[in-house]
């Protein structure tokens, strides 16, 4: 990928205001800043839903904070998007097309669909695992320097999420026996590793030109199945083969 025109942190609201940067760059980080809102505002009604349905006493306290936190997320991130000019509800309007995309299927699931501690155990993997590398990896070092402030405070969390999924995945075999957790991780794995997005898409590009992202999508999520595969494998499960081509699907 080509090297970024812009460094770290180089840019600030009032740069936007004062019109200093150029407009393509304005939109693409609006549509990114969107997806990233939306995506944090999902993975909180999933939280809620679960806190709603699930009577475990060994998750509820976690899914309570990851609940509470996801609410903060998606407001910070729904924050920036106001100077430059998009309130939460136009914010989410932008993105109707997108939200039929492989990309969301993960996070409209979770929202949507999941049912009981397995799900919210396969939720937190696809969700808190993926979202921990690319708030880490991606926008902590964001051109756009609010975007980065914001993804700092909100990696701290995350980290906290990250380590409730590795540690679920561990206890998810003696909870639910490993047959159940394999199928499980057959139904989620082609969404988690979807939400990072198609590689090498002409946005990321643009991303990537403009600092908003360092890596590509299929780098992430390389790195992503990387990972997993070592807790899938130490957990004593079997992880499930996948096509390559995007979306990604059982293999
Ligand atoms: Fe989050
Ligand atoms: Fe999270």
């Amino acid at each position: 990928m080509t090297a970024s025109r812009y460094a770290s942190l180089a840019i600030e609201a009032d740069d936007i205001a004062a019109g200093r940067v150029e407009p393509h760059y304005v939109k693409v980080l609006t549509r990114l800043l969107a997806a990233h809102a939306l995506a944090e505002k999902f993975t909180a009604i999933g939280y809620q839903r679960a806190l709603e349905t699930i009577d475990d006493a060994r998750l509820r306290p976690r899914i309570a904070q990851n609940y509470a936190e996801e609410r903060k997320h998606a407001r910070l991130v729904y924050q920036l998007l106001e100077p430059l000019g998009l309130q939460e509800a136009a914010a989410d309007r932008s993105l109707i097309a997108a939200l039929k995309a492989p990309s969301f299927v993960a996070p409209r699931y979770f929202a949507e669909h999941a049912e009981g501690p397995l799900d919210l155990v396969m939720g937190s993997v696809s969700l808190d695992m993926t979202g921990y590398l690319m708030i880490g990896v991606n926008y902590r070092e964001s051109s756009y320097a609010p975007h980065a402030r914001a993804a700092d405070l909100i990696l701290e969390e995350e980290a906290g999420h990250e380590d409730f999924a590795a540690s679920c995945l561990r206890d998810a075999v003696e909870w639910f026996g490993a047959e159940r957790v394999n199928g499980a991780l057959r139904a989620w794995l082609p969404r988690a590793v979807n939400f990072f997005g198609p590689p090498g898409s002409g946005f990321t590009f643009d991303c990537i030109r403009y600092g908003l992202k360092q890596r590509d999508n299929g780098e992430l999520a390389d790195l992503f199945l990387a990972m997993l595969e070592r807790r899938v494998v130490q957990a004593g499960l079997a992880m499930p083969a996948l096509t390559s081509g995007y979306p990604r699907t059982l293999g």
